[in-house]
């Protein structure tokens, strides 16, 4: 049966009209998990979410339960959630989907996190240029207030003494705002640059506060977990990374989108099957797996590749935020690299030398392999500069432009050395050497 024949379960976006508003995500049972959670005791949540295997929707894939299970105990200082919503990797798009269509699932999410965790404040926070979802986003967040779902009043809504408050704080317009650290920067009205770390924010976060920090899509896999338990939902998809992912598929399939589907799925029937396709029956060059951060794999190398964490590990890959970007056979590589670079090196905060200095050159360099002026040499010094910059920086936007330059230049390297000018080998150069007199020669010929 084909995936797209197949009835995977939808559990983050489920296809119910209108769930966006209160009415209708309370008529199917919205909130019910955050009252179910006051039965529990905080500690037994974290187990509960470690028991799932829940992993970080956000990048890192970091077990979620485990974060949490960071999060000092005692209510001695005020602690913080915040939710990063960012996304402004290239090729993601997924949380975005969330927002628009299940708010109140994420805003549910935060709640029983925030209990598990003895927080009390979360902030909701939104890339710049989603004006519209930071909106809609908002007034789910106006909604559950005024229906007493969250603030003060939920004490008498659901009882017990818990209470949390949720700000909507639209980020700067940066894609290093992303970066967990500098997003507790700019919640503080600080230029966003990425902290050193140690301290992680789980002790010294947002104000100096412990803070956790956790993905749109990591809290909205909350509530599922409570409602079929954790033993149920590690069930789902593939053993070490389970659960459903929301997988943006863009670039040149005839059905890009968000695609919901469990974990571990074959990559190749996810784009010929759930995306339809490459127009034209074209053959595949290239497929990015997980955002264009993440190693590009190779189209005849996708024969095998399982969609999840440990499967595109295997690849040489990983699965970043699950955003798939597929190239057809007429894309231009070196030129897509090129662009890809000028993302980086614009996007970089400067702080550190190798990222600043190094995406810069990567630009400059890949320039000149674009129009032709470069030679081979050009191509191992392009792997140099990637390999230099790579562990060598305070936050990893350093590697987001090192990895795509290594990999992409080292497993297409044809595609490159056909857009540059042969060098001269050395065999060559030796030949020509040997052509001229030596000095010998020369200046026996001088004395004569
Ligand atoms: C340059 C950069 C940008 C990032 N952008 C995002 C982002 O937009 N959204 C996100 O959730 N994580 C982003 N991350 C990862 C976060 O630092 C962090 O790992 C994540 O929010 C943790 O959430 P999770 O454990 O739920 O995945 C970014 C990391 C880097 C280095
Ligand atoms: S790696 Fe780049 S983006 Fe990250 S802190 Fe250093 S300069 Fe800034």
């Amino acid at each position: 049966m084909s995936l797209s024949e197949q009835n995977f379960p939808k559990l983050i976006i489920p296809p119910i009209e209108n769930l966006h508003r209160l009415d209708v995500y309370r008529a199917n049972g919205g909130y019910e998990m955050y009252r179910k959670a006051l039965t529990m005791q905080p500690g037994e949540i974290i187990d509960e979410v470690k028991r799932s295997g829940l992993r970080g929707r956000g990048g890192a894939c970091f077990p979620t339960g485990l974060k949490w299970s960071f999060m000092p105990k005692g209510n001695d200082k005020p602690k913080y959630l915040c939710i990063n919503g960012d996304e402004s990797e290239p090729g993601s798009f997924k949380d975005r989907l969330i927002f628009e269509a299940n708010p109140h699932l994420m805003i549910e999410g935060i709640l029983i996190a925030g209990y598990a965790m003895g927080i009390h404040t979360a902030f909701i926070y939104i890339r710049g240029e989603y004006h519209r979802w930071v909106r809609i986003v908002e007034e789910a967040v106006e909604e559950a207030y005024a229906a007493g779902l969250i603030g003060p009043r939920m004490k008498e809504t659901f009882g017990g003494s818990y209470s949390m408050e949720i700000v909507v704080h639209k980020g700067a317009g940066a894609y290093i705002c992303g970066e967990e650290t500098s997003l507790l920067n700019s919640l503080e009205g600080d230029r966003p640059y990425p902290r050193v770390k140690p301290p992680f924010p789980a002790n010294v976060g947002v104000y100096g506060m412990p803070t956790t920090i956790n993905n749109v899509e990591t809290l909205a896999n909350v509530p599922v977990i409570l409602r079929m338990g954790g033993e149920a939902y590690s069930k789902i998809g593939a053993e070490k990374h389970p659960g459903t992912l929301l997988l943006g598929i863009s670039g040149h399939v005839n059905r890009p989108g968000v695609y919901e589907v469990p974990s571990g799925l074959p990559l190749l029937d996810i784009i010929n099957d759930l995306a339809g396709g490459v127009p034209g029956g074209k053959a595949i060059k290239a497929v990015i797996p997980g955002g264009t951060s993440m190693p590009i794999i190779r189209g005849d190398a996708l024969e095998g590749v399982m969609m999840d964490a440990e499967g595109l590990k295997a690849a040489g890959s990983a699965i970043g935020t699950g955003g798939i970007i597929v190239m057809d056979e007429d894309t231009d590589i070196p030129h897509m690299l090129r662009r890809l670079i000028h993302f980086y090196h614009h996007e970089s905060c400067g702080q550190c030398t190798p990222c600043r200095e190094g995406c810069g050159w990567l630009e400059k360099v890949l320039t000149r392999v674009d129009t032709g002026e470069a030679t081979s040499e050009d191509l191992d010094l392009l792997v140099d500069i990637a390999n230099n910059i790579e562990g060598n920086t305070i936050c990893a936007l350093g590697e987001a432009a090192a990895w795509p330059t290594r990999f992409t230049i080292t497993r297409l390297r044809e595609e490159f050395e056909a857009k540059v000018k042969p060098t001269l080998s050395l065999p060559v150069l030796n030949r020509v050497h040997s052509l001229r007199p030596s000095a010998h020669e020369e200046a026996a010929a001088v004395s004569n």
